[in-house]
């Protein structure tokens, strides 16, 4: 487990970047959930992780659309919102079994449980006085390689 102390946006961009610099080189099945309260940096994080793999223009939020699709150097990547979902069948019903193949930036899995145990990093972000504590966990062996790339 690593704990970063973000002082701010910048910061957690930053953090984006060191993120991107140690992804896996085959993306393909990569699960990053990212989890936090309202406000507490995903968006941020996953647009600059983006930004960081490639991806020029808009970077729309999923909210609405719940998976919004980018294709980079690497493969494709799905940044997903669930907070309007509830459950593991509204999510089979948006083909998840098809968005396996790419990195996958997850905002709000706590709606779907199970997918703990899919899932390969965990990102939590928490408001700390001004700005956010991350904590980086990872869930799988893949994960643990990842992290343990981690500079610093
Ligand atoms: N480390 C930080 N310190 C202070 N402010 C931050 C930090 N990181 C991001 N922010 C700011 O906090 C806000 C986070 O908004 P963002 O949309 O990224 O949150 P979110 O977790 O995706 O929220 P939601 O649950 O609604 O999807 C932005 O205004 C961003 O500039
Ligand atoms: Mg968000």
């Amino acid at each position: 487990m690593i704990k970063i102390a973000l002082a701010d946006a910048a910061a957690t961009e930053s953090l984006a970047a060191d993120l991107v610099a140690i992804l896996p080189d085959d993306l393909s099945g990569f699960l990053l959930l990212l989890q936090g309260e309202l406000g507490a940096g995903k968006s941020t994080l996953a647009r600059a992780m983006l930004q960081k793999m490639g991806v020029t223009g808009a970077i729309p939020s999923p909210t609405y659309t719940l998976v919004e699709p980018y294709e980079v150097s690497g493969g494709n990547v799905y940044h997903i919102d669930l907070y309007r979902l509830s459950g593991m069948e509204e999510l089979d019903y948006l083909g998840w079994d098809d968005l396996r193949d790419g990195l996958i930036l997850l905002e709000w899995p706590e709606r779907v449980p199970q997918l703990s145990g899919e899932a390969d990093l965990l990102l939590q972000l928490d408001y700390d006085g001004e700005g956010r504590m991350a904590t980086l966990k990872g869930l799988s062996v893949r994960g643990t390689d990842m992290l343990s790339r981690y500079p610093g």
